[in-house]
């Protein structure tokens, strides 16, 4: 891939290159629900010199990927496939277990970090229930009709209709996992551990960031190649 050019998007990079996602990662800068907006506006909204940022990922690129999949031409059941044993997996080991040790953490720590720990707790339950329904609706309903349309069917047997229907809706429940996201590293300091924490409670910001890494390359996935791939093929 040639250096991108400065008006395309972020999550159209991203999209083409895992190697971007990496640099985009390393800058905070938002690769999946926020990956909207032209690269250059997202340098600049960070402070970051664009050709700088651009070079970065050219250098990512010749690198050796972890994931060398070219997931944008990769037949959409790998693909599926591969969010199903990755993403989703993970997820439905991560989100309970999580909440558990948050538990625990504001169990220990209510006297100091009480308030804190309530509003992390809120935002974390709020989510984690949103998404036990969202993987469940994409595993039920969605998935297997991106299958059976990549397997030639027509959308109109479906009840659901056009696949662009559960689509919009994975599309907002993103938006809103994206936004808890960000609520959870504000309300943590980018999960900088208290002066007093307790190894408990750094495992559990270790965790967070991990789960807020693997959501974001996991909605990534769906956003930026799955769902519109799928549109594609109606
Ligand atoms: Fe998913
Ligand atoms: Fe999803």
């Amino acid at each position: 891939m040639t250096t991108p050019a400065t008006d395309r998007t972020v999550g159209q990079i991203a999209a083409e290159s895992p190697a971007a996602v990496r640099v985009f990662e390393k800058h905070g800068i938002d690769f999946c629900c926020g990956g909207k907006i032209p690269v250059a506006e997202a340098c600049s909204r960070k402070g970051l010199d664009l050709a700088g940022l651009l070079a970065e990922i050219d250098q990512a690129i010749r690198t050796p990927a972890e994931d060398p999949t070219d997931w944008l031409t990769a037949p959409l059941p790998a693909l599926i496939d591969h969010i199903l044993d990755t993403h989703h997996a993970y997820m439905k080991i991560q989100l309970p277990r999580v909440e558990a040790r948050l538990a625990k953490v504001l169990h220990a720590h209510s006297d100091r970090h009480g308030d804190m720990l309530r509003a992390l707790a809120a935002v974390y339950g709020a989510m984690k229930a949103e998404l036990d329904g969202h993987l469940a609706k994409e595993e039920i309903v969605l998935f297997p009709l991106v299958r059976a349309l990549d397997g030639g069917a027509k959308a109109g047997p479906f009840h659901c209709g056009s696949v662009q229907n559960p689509i919009r809706v994975m599309f907002m429940e993103h938006d809103s996992a994206g936004e808890a996201l960000a609520e959870m590293r504000r309300l943590t300091s980018d999960y900088r551990a208290p002066e007093d924490a307790c190894n408990t409670f750094k495992a559990l910001y270790f965790e967070l960031a991990e789960m807020e890494s693997d959501l974001h390359r996991h909605i990534h996935l769906e956003n930026n190649i799955l769902f519109p791939r799928a549109i594609s093929l109606e």
